[in-house]
């Protein structure tokens, strides 16, 4: 390679107009991510389960404004059992199918309730609750179990909350079967 090729400066990488304009992250969005960058900071090198959904439960309560509960809820025989959360003491028994959370775990799909006045069989644990948001927790197929976030807001959650909330369960699953290493 002759010396004048070798100073050439590399060509700066073609950008389409299309994708450079991509919108920004609202800020709902940007506070999602610093949620995601604490969580894994917080999961590092760490394995016991309990211990990771724990921490997982309080860093939700103590950086999401306005929620008044935050926990798990785990798939054990057709039942869903209470697991680490943060709030004040909960049912901990839910049956497969009913609840917001049993409605969420048996549709496998996360679930927004803007009024769980409004829910038909909503099961109140705070009665200070007024709108709920339930994700999912799978291994593949298979569902694990459930995280539940309450408000005493009415209309709390939005879908920047359901796509942030699936964010920070999927990094805690991966994490948990091995799949960040
Ligand atoms: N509201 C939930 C029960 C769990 S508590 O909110 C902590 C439900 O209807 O399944």
């Amino acid at each position: 390679m002759s010396s004048k090729a070798a100073k050439k400066k590399p060509r700066a990488p073609r950008v389409s107009k299309k994708l450079a304009k991509q919108p920004e992250k609202s800020v709902k969005g940007k506070a999602y991510a610093t949620l995601v960058a604490e969580l894994r900071s917080l999961l590092k090198g760490e394995y016991d389960f309990i211990a990771n959904t724990a921490n997982f439960s309080a860093l939700v309560y103590n950086s999401l404004p306005d929620v008044n509960w935050a926990g798990f809820y785990f798939l054990k025989d057709e039942e869903l059992v209470l697991g680490p959360f943060q709030g004040k003491p909960a049912c901990v028994r839910i049956p497969f199918g009913s609840g917001v959370c049993g409605f969420a775990a048996k549709q496998c799909e996360t679930v927004i309730v803007p009024n769980v006045h409004e829910f038909p069989g909503h099961i109140a644990c705070d009665v200070a609750s007024n709108s709920e948001i339930v994700i999912p927790l799978f291994d593949g197929e298979r569902v694990l179990g459930v995280f539940d976030v309450d408000s005493p807001t009415l209309k709390r959650f939005d879908d920047q909350d359901a796509e942030g909330l699936n964010e920070l369960v999927t990094v805690l699953v991966a994490h948990e079967e091995g799949l960040d290493q």
